[in-house]
């Protein structure tokens, strides 16, 4: 932003787009990285995803829509569980949960990462085997713990001493032997927006490795002998595209597991990297396939039990955005289009703030492209905005869109399917959009359009 003397936002008059943005040679072309695998561009100008268009899908089910593309999720699920070869892949379900997508990882062989009671209740509900299931959180209720435990979760990955002694005498009280983990912080910054890191010291998760809690933990759990201590856990940030944080991470994490071992003659048998691994969103993201994250990974704690000589715990990963984020779009229609002299072009759509929070939140930039028509006009700068009453009512900061990009286009934005719908809020009391599954040729609504009756149900007067 340059100065300028009516204050800094002037400053901005003729502003050309952030330094990575460039001016795309064809507006209509969709950049590969950025979308579900199925979609794609037919001759008459219109986007399709799973052989259904857009105007379909629009027509059928309304806008907004998240629009869920079955075949990409599926296949990325299958190149994580390849890729990770023996290591199991817990589907991180913050990212986006409902019914239909835990029978699908059912149906992939995946696990899966919950972190309340309301997440839990998703996946024993859509089928997913309770020994597959891992349970999170920093705050985990004594119901929370308790369901968990009566259900059988495989895993429950502990935060706190308080949970330790929490679990415990519900597990005396159930004469049952919780398996846990505990939640390691290892110190490591990842390099991402400063609220999704999730490692370094001071935060609330996990318990310090440098500060010697970690250590504690451990000793609590193997001292007590009531919970089945199956290894450590560790989650440094999200939306990461190196792996040399997990590297130091599982560094880290086996020279505790090599201190556990000289203490008390034990190895421990599974150890957690997390989650974490980044999608693109714009052009300037460049992620890395599965397998190359599995092949670095696994190189790095083969090497490292090697040096310590420990055996190779079982490895596991929970990804959510790489998973679900680029698997979905969200469809909206244009209302306004509004030209402010000089400055920039802003698109306003049907939906905002309410279905992605993402952009207000983190800062975090999009892509989008009119899908309903192809447009033979050159590519101006727009902002697409919302339709809430509020300036900040952002969705994708800064794109370029064809010249006649009007009311009645049908706009998509891709790599919403992480931490949009599962973010989603009620401002200005707007329903919460459907996301609409299509495969095949078909489309099926698997969570349905809030209304306002649903809202105005929760108010009793
Ligand atoms: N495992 C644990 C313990 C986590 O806390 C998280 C995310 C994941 C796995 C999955 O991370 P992923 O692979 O999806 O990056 N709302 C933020 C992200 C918060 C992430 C919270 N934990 C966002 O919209 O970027």
């Amino acid at each position: 932003m340059r100065a300028h003397e009516a204050g800094a936002l002037h400053g901005d008059l003729g502003f050309s787009g952030p330094s990575w943005l460039r001016t795309p040679e064809n507006v209509n072309a969709l950049v590969p990285q950025l979308w579900a695998k199925t979609v794609e561009r037919a001759t008459n100008g219109e986007i399709s995803v799973g052989g259904v268009n857009v105007r379909k899908i629009a027509e059928d089910h309304g806008t907004p829509a998240y629009v869920f593309d079955e075949a990409d999720f599926r296949a990325r699920c299958k190149a994580f569980k390849e890729a990770f070869g023996g290591a199991e892949v817990f589907y991180a379900g913050k990212a986006f949960i409902a019914t239909a997508i835990v029978r699908i990882l059912v149906e992939e062989g995946l696990s899966l990462d919950v972190c309340t009671g309301g997440e839990l209740a998703v996946a024993l509900r859509g089928g997913m085997p309770p020994e597959r299931i891992g349970l999170h959180g920093n705050n985990k209720s004594v119901a929370e713990l308790t369901r968990a435990v009566e259900a059988g979760v495989g895993r429950i990955i502990v935060d706190s001493f308080d949970e330790i002694d929490r679990l415990t005498a519900i597990a005396k009280q159930t004469a049952t032997r919780p398996k846990v983990m505990v939640r390691v912080t290892v110190g490591v910054e990842a390099h991402t927006h400063e609220y999704i890191a999730t490692a370094h010291e001071d935060q609330k998760f996990g318990f310090s490795l440098s500060g010697g809690a970690a250590a504690k933990a451990v000793d609590k759990i193997l001292t007590e002998d009531v919970l089945v201590l199956r290894g450590l856990h560790s989650h440094i940030g999200s939306q990461i595209f190196d792996t040399s944080g997990f590297e130091v991470s599982a560094r880290r994490l086996l020279s505790l597991q090599a201190a556990i071992h000289d203490k008390y003659k034990i190895e421990l048998p599974e150890l957690d990297l997390g989650g974490g691994f980044g999608i693109a969103y714009t052009t300037q993201d460049t992620p890395a396939e599965p397998r190359d994250l599995a092949t670095d990974l696994m190189r790095i704690v083969k090497q490292e039990c090697a040096a310590l000589q420990l055996s190779v715990p079982h490895l596991s990963i929970e990804p959510g955005r790489a998973i679900v984020g680029p698997a979905m779009f969200t469809l909206y229609e244009v209302g306004t289009v509004k030209d402010v002299d000089g400055i920039r072009t802003y698109v306003s759509v049907d939906g905002g703030m309410s279905d992605n929070i993402r952009t207000a939140l983190y800062d975090a930039a999009y892509s989008a492209t009119v899908a309903s028509r192809a447009s033979a006009e050159p590519p101006i700068l727009a902002r697409v905005v919302g339709k809430h009453c509020e300036a900040g009512d952002i969705i994708v900061k800064d794109e370029f869109l064809p010249a006649d990009v009007r009311a009645g286009d049908l706009l998509a934005v891709p790599g919403t399917g992480a931490y949009c719908r599962s973010m989603a809020s009620n401002y200005n009391h707007v329903p919460r959009p459907p996301v609409v599954a299509v495969v095949d040729g078909e489309s099926r609504v698997i969570v349905r359009r809030e209304t306002e009756d649903d809202l105005l149900k929760l108010d009793v007067g």
